[in-house]
Parts: structure tokens; C-alpha cells; sequence
């Protein structure tokens, strides 16, 4: 799978886990930015790597894509978790880390110990991962010294352990040449020093292109070792833009993993489930849940994977199942058909982020007669054709997921996807589901079933 840099261009996810790779410019000439393009190029291609963010840059991947911040403003956990356990979880369950240590006082020493715990780890595991290092100066100066070096030592002899590197740094006259001299392929940006230049001249084998690095725009790019343009503008990030919108189940599953992992590091429910602490009760309108919490329990003991060893012990493990509502706006609309005073009506569902998730089967043509004297029960005839109903419950507030949903924006995404509808009538409902965890070790599965017909909720 390509990682696409730019209209055309693009280089190869896998060769850039594994291989080692650099941007050079200096500031502000845009290395951050295309390290940031090639970051979410991998969590698409669900590939594992790890980022040593100096500037607290990369926290914003976590609104598009699932991925742990440790430290900083956006951290999902503290800078002191345990980075064996770290990243034994970031390896088995292919979620990228971002370690922010943009409020760290010391962030070689920080740096280095998350990087010797990663070299530790694939010692054993050896699977394809890759370390993004911001501000590499830093953490492997080009100094005359033969002291230990533990971002050296990825680059020479992270190889056989399946450790990648990318580097970038405004001053490659000042980073370790052991590290530089590494870098089989790599990307400059606007370089003006002297010394930066002559320090990356080893890195061309076509002089000329080397000219062009002194006139460069910001976001342009020369590369070397891989694509073949003369240079290239960096393509807009997804993160920044937010342009992608996830699908609710999407959001759900990946949250719940996520969370769950979160829970592991930090040493909660390892295997048996914690009951919640109580933060009240919220009253809810909420599909019929036929499905219980029991059913959902022998459902996860099912799919659960059973490697029987000498004592017969299944070896996955059922690590939590949690009832969630989630919450939806429920529709109901009326749409004029070509004939004059006729019209269709459906139901249909918008998540909270208001997207239309479904559209309710056909429910019937109405005349006109009948719609003004039906003013609105459609989704109510839906809701009986479906054989659901509705309850007014209690739940835990803990279960409910993110509440509120405004119904002015579902108003405007029923006239945005149906321009000629009219919206009759309209419901906040809730549908119970199940996030269930399997543990085998540090790896981690995620499912969800609905607690309507226990059936899974396919991503
Ligand atoms: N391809 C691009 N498209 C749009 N904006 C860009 C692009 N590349 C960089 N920028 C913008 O230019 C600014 C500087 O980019 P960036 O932070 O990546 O620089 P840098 O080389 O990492 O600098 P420093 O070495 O100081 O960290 C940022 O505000 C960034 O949003
Ligand atoms: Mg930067």
C-alpha cells in the first residue's frame, strides 16, 4: 500500500516502516507537516509506529484515527506509564503511540528510555514498526564520543528487530553521522547553511537536484532514494482538515479498543471486570433491549478463542462486557412522489454526528387526506414493522454515550440529504450495545453486538 505525499506521488508503507528515512529543512520549510502526511498515511494502512513529538505536533491524528498520546495537552495517558507495557500493547494491537514531550523537562532522557524500552521489546517481538524522531539534533547529536546512543543504535542495528526509523531536523550538520548516514532515502525542504548543505551533499547521487533545495517553497520537497519528481508540494493533511468523518460504529469500536488498552496500561481491569463507580442516573428513551448483559456474556464466550494447552485453559479472555446507549436522532419523513398530492414515508436514523446511518424500509404512500390526518407516525409504524419499541428507562449515566444532539443540525442533514422532504416528526432514541473485550496477553479484540438482536456491528 502507497502512502500518497503528494498528486503522484507516493512511497511505499511497508519499505518505510522498516526502512529509514529523513527529513531536512530549516524551520518552518514544512517537515513536521509532510512527517504529520506520512503518520496518517500509516494509521490508514494500519501499521504500527511510534512518534517522539517534540513540539506536542501529532496530537491532533487522534480526532481522525486511533491512536494513544502519551503526555501533553491531548494525552490519553501520563507521560510515566510503563513504555514496556506501552509498547508491547502499541505492537500486538497495531495502534500507533504519540509521545508528547513538548511539556516534558527532560526530553532526551524521557525519549530515551521510551526508545531503549521499544528496542527491548522488539528484541522479542520483531514486527515491522516504525519510530518517527522530531528534532533528531537533539536526541542524536553529532558529537565525537563513543558513549551509547540508543537512536544509533535503532539505526544501525534496529533492522533485524523490525524497527524503522524517520528522522527529521533543521540541521543535519549537527546530527550523529552514524544516524544520517543511514537514511536510504529522504525529502529536503528550503536549506540555506553551508555546513547543512555540505552535510547532506552524501545523501544525493544527483548533484544537480541538490541546487534546486535553496529556492524551495514552503511544503516543497526534494526527495532522494525514492520518488522520482525533481521536487514536490506536500498534499494537505487529513487531521488538520478534519476531512474525513468516521462512521459511528467506526467511533465506537475504535474508542472502546482504545479505552480498553488505556485500562490495561494503567493497571484497571486487567481480567475482571470493575463495576462502575455510580455518577447518577440519566433518563433515556431506548430501543427495547432484548439482548442481556448475560446473553452478550455467553455471545463473548463464543467467539472467544480457545487454544487449549496442557491444563485445558483457553488462553483469551474475556476482559470486560459493557452495555453503552448510544444515541440517535430518529426521523421520520415525508417525500411528494411525481403523482400530485402522494407521498412516500420513511424513517430513517442520523448518528451523532449527524450522518444518515439508515433509512428505514418503505413504510407507504399517503394521499393527502391521510397525511394531514397522520400528522406524524411514521417512525412509530417503523418501529412496529421492525417488531422494536421504544422504553423510557434509567440508565447508569456512565453508559450513555455523549447525550446531547441538537436537533437543528439533524434538521439541516434530513433537508441535506433528502432536499424534498419534509420532516414530520423527530425523536432522540438511544440503541443499547455491547462492547465486549477479549484479552490474550497485552493483545487486545474489540467487539460490538447490538443489544437489540445480539448481532455484531460489523466496522
Ligand atoms: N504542505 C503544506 N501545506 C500547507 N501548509 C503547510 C505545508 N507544509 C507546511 N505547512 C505550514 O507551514 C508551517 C511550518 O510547517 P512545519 O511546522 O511542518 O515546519 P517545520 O519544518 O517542522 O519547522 P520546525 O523545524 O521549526 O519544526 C506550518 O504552519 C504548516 O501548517
Ligand atoms: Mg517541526
Amino acid at each position: 500500500m502507497d502512502i500518497n505525499l503528494a498528486e503522484g506521488v507516493g512511497i511505499d508503507a511497508q519499505s518505510v516502516v522498516t526502512g529509514r528515512g529523513c527529513a531536512i529543512g530549516q524551520s518552518g520549510s514544512g517537515k513536521s507537516y509532510l512527517a504529520g502526511v506520512i503518520a496518517e498515511g500509516l494509521c490508514k494502512a494500519k501499521m504500527p509506529f511510534c512518534v517522539i513529538d517534540t513540539e506536542g505536533e501529532y496530537g491532533a491524528l487522534k480526532k481522525v484515527f486511533n491512536i494513544i498520546v502519551v503526555g501533553g495537552d491531548n494525552k490519553d495517558i501520563d507521560i510515566g506509564v510503563d513504555f514496556h507495557s506501552l509498547f508491547e500493547a502499541s505492537i500486538a494491537n497495531d495502534i500507533p503511540v504519540v509521545i508528547d514531550l513538548s511539556d516534558s523537562m527532560d526530553k532526551v532522557s524521557v525519549a530515551n528510555s521510551a526508545l531503549e524500552a521499544l528496542y527491548k521489546t522488539e528484541d522479542r517481538e520483531r514486527s515491522p514498526y516504525l519510530v518517527i524522531i522530531e528534532e533528531a539534533d537533539i536526541f542524536a547529536p553529532q558529537i565525537v564520543s563513543s558513549r551509547y546512543n540508543v537512536v544509533e543504535e535503532i539505526s544501525v542495528r534496529g533492522r533485524k528487530r523490525g524497527i524503522g526509523l524517520f528522522i527529521t531536523t533543521q540541521r543535519p550538520a549537527k546530527v550523529s553521522k552514524n544516524v544520517l548516514a543511514q537514511c536510504s532515502y529522504g525529502f529536503v525542504g528550503k536549506l540555506t547553511i553551508e555546513n547543512d548543505l555540505n552535510a547532506i551533499r552524501v545523501l544525493f547521487s544527483d548533484r544537480g537536484r541538490l541546487a534546486l533545495v535553496t529556492r524551495l517553497e514552503v511544503g516543497e520537497f526534494v526527495p532522494f532514494g525514492t520518488a522520482k519528481e525533481e521536487r514536490f508540494k506536500v498534499k494537505s493533511r487529513i487531521s488538520q482538515h478534519s476531512g474525513e468523518t468516521p462512521s459511528i460504529w467506526n467511533v465506537v469500536q475504535k474508542n472502546s479498543r482504545k479505552s480498553s488498552i488505556i485500562g490495561m496500561l494503567m493497571g484497571q481491569g486487567t481480567t475482571e471486570e470493575k463495576a462502575p463507580k455510580s455518577r447518577g442516573i440519566q433518563e433515556i428513551d431506548a430501543l427495547h433491549m432484548a439482548f442481556d448483559k448475560e446473553a452478550a456474556t455467553r455471545y463473548a464466550e463464543r467467539i472467544m478463542k480457545r487454544k487449549f494447552i496442557i491444563f485445558g485453559d483457553a488462553t483469551e479472555k474475556i476482559g470486560a462486557v459493557e452495555l453503552r446507549y448510544l444515541p440517535f436522532g430518529l426521523c421520520s419523513i415525508r417525500i411528494p412522489t411525481s403523482r400530485r398530492n402522494e407521498y412516500l414515508e420513511y424513517a430513517c436514523l442520523f448518528n451523532r454526528r449527524y450522518e444518515l446511518t439508515k433509512v428505514g424500509e418503505r413504510i407507504g404512500y399517503l394521499t393527502a387526506t391521510d397525511a394531514a390526518k397522520h400528522p406524524k407516525n411514521s417512525y412509530k409504524e417503523y418501529l412496529i414493522k421492525g417488531g422494536l419499541s421504544v422504553d423510557r428507562i434509567k440508565a447508569q449515566k456512565e453508559e450513555v454515550i455523549n447525550g446531547r444532539m441538537d436537533m437543528k443540525r439533524i434538521k439541516n442533514s434530513v433537508m441535506k440529504f433528502f432536499h424534498s422532504a419534509a420532516l414530520t416528526d423527530l425523536k432522540i432514541i438511544y440503541i443499547p450495545i455491547y462492547s465486549i473485550t477479549l484479552r490474550e496477553g497485552n493483545r487486545i479484540r474489540v467487539f460490538t453486538i447490538d443489544g437489540l438482536r445480539g448481532k455484531p456491528i460489523v466496522t
